[in-house]
């Protein structure tokens, strides 16, 4: 019997993996079954009860979504009108809502990094989360930790948080928390080891020459995937996310969204995830393999964007119809779904959608794919309340001050302000003006892809400057604006005239799916775009007190002109959002002492970040291989490994006042001895009978929409309703082994409760360190807690704790932190474990990774 592509890639992976030598990624099967333990519940026990009550269409239903562009929101799933459920809405993005109106235009996931400000990212989540719950949101999608920002022109990297996975972890946390409070449901993504744009999907590649027919391979050994790219999600599972998504790439030649190892093992049994895991759009590429791999939500739910069929709905329905998927793996995989919809209070919150992805027009097709049902779309709620406040101060918070040689602050007395090139102005197409922010146009506040908001408003910095010294000046200031990065003479001319320059600059990075200059996603370059780097270096021959402000998406070269002594200052103010004038008028001027830190090593070279990005397809016409040889060793890490000299270190940045670090305190705490987890799980419980094929006919009399995907059949004739090619292939030769056992299973040692074994978060260390500020005025400092862990190619140190404080001129704080047993273990291949090791511990107090001046041995755990 002949196997289908789609068969043989997800379930014979080994026979052709290991045939030609190839990374390989071991199954791992049944798919866990949720157990309702801990904080979910109750959320459990109302799923259950809800998903009991339904037929094997209305599960099906709620697992698959109906087509792209069927309804509304960027991803919506069919509904139970029977119990008066409407489907549930997916939406983009990370920083707000995508395609809609009277919506905010947050500040980027590196921004929120670049705070250290875990109160600044909770508020950021929940003022999200009341956006897109207003809107008639189910699931926001985002935050984002995949990509981590393994190489530093990922093209998607700002749309998640640093390179350093607790930094991530943390803020990933705060993020979800703020947004479920808000009554929505978040969605970690992208799940995992999504670290580039070039070759995630091979059609979007295809498009750009590549000839490949499979998506790249992200190859990571266990102990990089559990110290580097699992971390964060960790932090995600303990704060309760209701989704994940998994990811276009494939991890071990094993696609995202049909990787058992990443999804039963990793995700649901080790770290007991609770919630569900989504497709990405066009992710999901197999039936039977994904459903037992563990994907529980297929989006937006057809075989490829505009498809008409599907993998499951109706292919859903007739896998347990046909006794290949068992019915507890589908009632598993509704429950989960129900679950986060009851823990997040979804049932208390719930509005339906009021506006449309898919145009701006008050009115439209509600089924715009299929042009049917003209009706009233978008009501244009206005959602923004005064979330403006949250993304100036997250504006603000975020700029990080690299180089002072007194500048900084202004004055209000300035003779002239030349403020020049183009990223201080406007889009002349408007702030919106290019879709999902596809161009480089006027002052960058967002990178562009899916990642991205409409902005109600844009603040650029010319409008801000101007403003701020017409309302507050002497009105004695001349200032003037040349935002044309190629009229060199022109800023040649005020820049020579001006009292100080404001250099504006940028560089841009956004999702594949569109190329801006040359850019597939992903920067070709590390260097400035557009003409800024001749703007700087024009400005500041004429100019001895030459400011440069970036807005980029993460490092850029800067080894020519950063030491100029004519620049006086430098601030990266990465993607503000909305708000990006005001915010960086605030610095400027004095109103906000900056206190943020670069969440990213600034580098003298491309070369010094170790690995490029894979840009040749190194495998054929197969799936490119991206094999993580640098492990863990990304950013800080690397440059600490190679003792390569960094021009701004990770955790840097400069404030208007000083600060000074004394007294480190190291206490042990009590704490009971790690015991791994042993035991065996429930059965799987089975909550419904599937009943026969004829019970799911389309029923009479439905209007059916054009291509929308019903979990319904055509007839009951099973292989005609699937009209699978390669429908019936005895299950026996493609089921993994153990796939549909809902036995009892053997829970793993390092499992337990959601994030993992619970005592690898207990408290082993107090820390405590005391700061005082030796300047004179208010500032904030972020105290950083580095751990070298010791043993052999290990990082140097590694980040484990931060916060950051305000501290008044002359006042002394003392911050106190503890160290748990997590932060203080390795991930032990061979006990599929954590264990603290035998080698020296050592911990490090300071402002910066490099910047460490206390420090201390810890005494032995038991
Ligand atoms: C990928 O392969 C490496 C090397 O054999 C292994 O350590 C790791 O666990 C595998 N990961 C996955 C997700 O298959
Ligand atoms: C499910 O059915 C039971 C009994 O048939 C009923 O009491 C309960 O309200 C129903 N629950 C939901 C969520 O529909
Ligand atoms: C599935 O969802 C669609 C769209 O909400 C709805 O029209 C249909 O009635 C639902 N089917 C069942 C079995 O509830
Ligand atoms: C792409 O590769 C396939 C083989 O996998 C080949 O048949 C096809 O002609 C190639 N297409 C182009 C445009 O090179
Ligand atoms: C069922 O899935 C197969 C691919 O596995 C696809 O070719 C077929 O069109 C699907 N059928 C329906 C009704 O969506
Ligand atoms: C807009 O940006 C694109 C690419 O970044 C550039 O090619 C184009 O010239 C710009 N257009 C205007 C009007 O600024
Ligand atoms: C790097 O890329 C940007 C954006 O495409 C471009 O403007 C710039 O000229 C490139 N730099 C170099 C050195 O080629
Ligand atoms: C610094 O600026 C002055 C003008 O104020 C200029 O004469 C001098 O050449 C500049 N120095 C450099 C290194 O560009
Ligand atoms: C900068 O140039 C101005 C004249 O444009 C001059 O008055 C001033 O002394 C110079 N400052 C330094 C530090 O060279
Ligand atoms: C089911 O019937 C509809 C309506 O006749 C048709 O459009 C669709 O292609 C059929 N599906 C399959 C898988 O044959
Ligand atoms: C059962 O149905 C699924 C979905 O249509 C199909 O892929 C599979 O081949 C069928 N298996 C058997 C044994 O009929």
């Amino acid at each position: 019997m002949k196997l289908g592509w789609l068969e043989l890639a997800a379930l014979t992976a080994a026979s052709v993996a290991s045939a030609k030598d190839l990374a390989y990624s071991p199954p791992y099967y049944p798919s866990p079954w949720m157990t309702g333990e801990g904080d979910w519940s109750e959320a459990y026990r109302r799923a259950v009860e809800f998903v009991s009550n339904l037929t094997l269409a209305e599960k099906v239903n709620i697992t698959t979504g109906s087509g792209w562009e069927q309804e509304r929101c960027v991803g919506e799933t069919g509904g139970v009108p029977r119990l008066g459920m409407w489907g549930m809405c997916m939406q983009d993005s990370p920083l707000g809502i995508r395609d809609s109106d009277y919506s905010s235009g947050f500040s980027a996931g590196v921004n929120v990094a670049a705070t250290w400000d875990k109160r600044l990212a909770y508020q950021r989540g929940m003022a999200m989360g009341e956006e897109h719950r207003d809107k008639g949101v189910d699931v926001q999608l985002g935050p984002v930790a995949g990509p981590l920002g393994k190489y530093p022109e990922g093209g998607r990297n700002w749309e998640g948080f640093a390179p350093d996975p607790v930094l991530t972890g943390v803020m990933m946390a705060e993020t979800i928390k703020g947004m479920q409070d808000a009554g929505i449901i978040a969605c970690a993504k992208h799940f995992i080891g999504n670290e580039q744009e070039h070759f995630r999907q091979s059609g979007e590649a295809q498009g750009y020459g590549y000839n490949i027919s499979e998506s790249v391979s992200s190859n990571i050994d266990d102990k990089t995937m559990h110290e580097l790219y699992l971390w964060p999600f960790v932090d995600a599972v303990r704060a309760g996310v209701g989704s994940v998504m998994c990811s276009y790439n494939q991890i071990n030649n094993s696609y995202g969204c049909h990787n058992s190892y990443t999804l039963n093992k990793l995700l649901k049994s080790e770290l007991g995830f609770q919630g569900f895991v989504m497709s990405d759009w066009g992710a999901h590429h197999s039936g039977v393999g994904a459903t037992l791999a563990g994907l529980d939500m297929s989006m937006p739910g057809d075989v490829a964007l505009g498809s008409p069929y599907s993998f499951w709905g109706t292919n859903l329905t007739i896998s347990v119809l046909n006794g290949t998927v068992p019915e507890w793996r589908v009632d598993d995989m509704a429950v989960r779904i129900m679950a986060a919809y009851y823990k997040v209070g979804r049932d208390r919150f719930r509005t339906p959608p009021n506006f449309s992805s898919w145009t701006r027009d008050e009115y439209g097709f509600e089924h715009f794919m299929v042009n049917e049902n003209y009706i009233k779309l978008n009501e244009r709620v206005n959602v923004q309340r005064d979330h403006a406040r949250v993304i100036r101060k997250i504006g603000s918070d975020s700029t990080v001050l690299l180089k002072n040689k007194g500048a900084l602050p202004l004055t209000h007395n300035e003779r002239f302000i030349g403020i020049l090139g183009e990223d201080a102005g406007s889009n002349p197409y408007g702030a919106n003006g290019c879709a999902d922010r596809g161009c480089d146009n006027g002052t960058l506040a967002m990178g562009w892809g899916s990642g991205t908001a409409n902005f109600p408003y844009l603040i650029t910095p010319e409008q801000a400057i101007q403003n701020e010294v017409l309302n507050y000046g002497n009105g004695q200031t001349n200032v003037f604006a040349i935002t044309n990065d190629w009229a060199l003479d022109a800023i040649a001319s005020v820049a020579s005239q001006a009292s100080v320059a404001l250099v504006f600059v940028n560089a841009d990075s956004g999702e594949g799916f569109i190329n801006v200059d040359g850019n597939e996603g992903d920067r070709k370059n590390m260097t400035l775009w557009r003409n800024g780097e001749q703007v700087i270096k024009t400005a500041s021959k004429n100019c001895n007190n030459t400011i440069v402000i970036m807005h980029t998406p993460g490092a850029v070269l800067v080894g020519d002109w950063y030491d100029n002594p004519n620049i006086t200052a430098i601030l990266w103010a990465g993607l503000p959002g909305q708000e990006s004038g005001r915010s960086i008028v605030d610095v400027l001027f004095g109103r906000v002492n900056p206190g943020a830190k670069t969440p990213f090593t600034w580098g003298k070279t491309r070369k010094a970040y170790g690995p490029a990005l894979l840009t040749e397809a190194n495998n054929g016409h197969g799936a490119p291989q991206d094999n993580f040889d640098d492990g863990v060793h990304v950013d800080y890490r690397r440059f600490d490994k190679d003792n390569e000299e960094p021009i701004y270190e990770f955790g840097f940045g400069l404030s208007y006042t000083t600060f000074n670090f004394s007294d480190l305190k190291v206490t042990p705490l009590p704490a009971a001895k790690y015991s791994p987890t042993t035991g065996k799980t429930k059965e799987a419980p089975t909550l419904g009978k599937a009943g026969n094929a004829s019970d799911y006919l389309f029923p009479t009399g439905i209007m059916r929409v054009r291509q929308y995907l019903y979990p319904y059949l055509n007839s009951t004739d099973l292989r005609k309703s699937s009209a699978d090619p390669y429908y019936g292939l005895d299950a026996k030769e493609y089921i993994p082994d153990g796939a549909t056992d809902g036995t009892a299973q053997p829970r793993l040692p390092a499992s337990g409760s959601s994030g993992g074994n619970p005592a690898l978060f207990d408290d082993l260390f107090q820390v405590t360190a005391t700061i005082t500020n030796t300047g004179s005025v208010t500032g904030d400092e972020v105290p950083q807690l580095y751990v070298s862990l010791g043993g052999e190619n290990e990082p140097v140190k590694v980040l484990r704790q931060f916060d950051r404080v305000s501290i008044a001129p002359g006042q002394k704080v003392q911050w106190t932190t503890t160290l748990t047993r997590r932060d203080l273990s390795n991930w032990d291949v061979p006990s599929q474990d954590w264990v603290i090791t035998e080698a020296q511990k050592k911990v490090y107090v300071g402002s910066s990774s490099r910047k460490l001046p206390l420090s201390v041995e810890l005494p032995s755990v038991e």
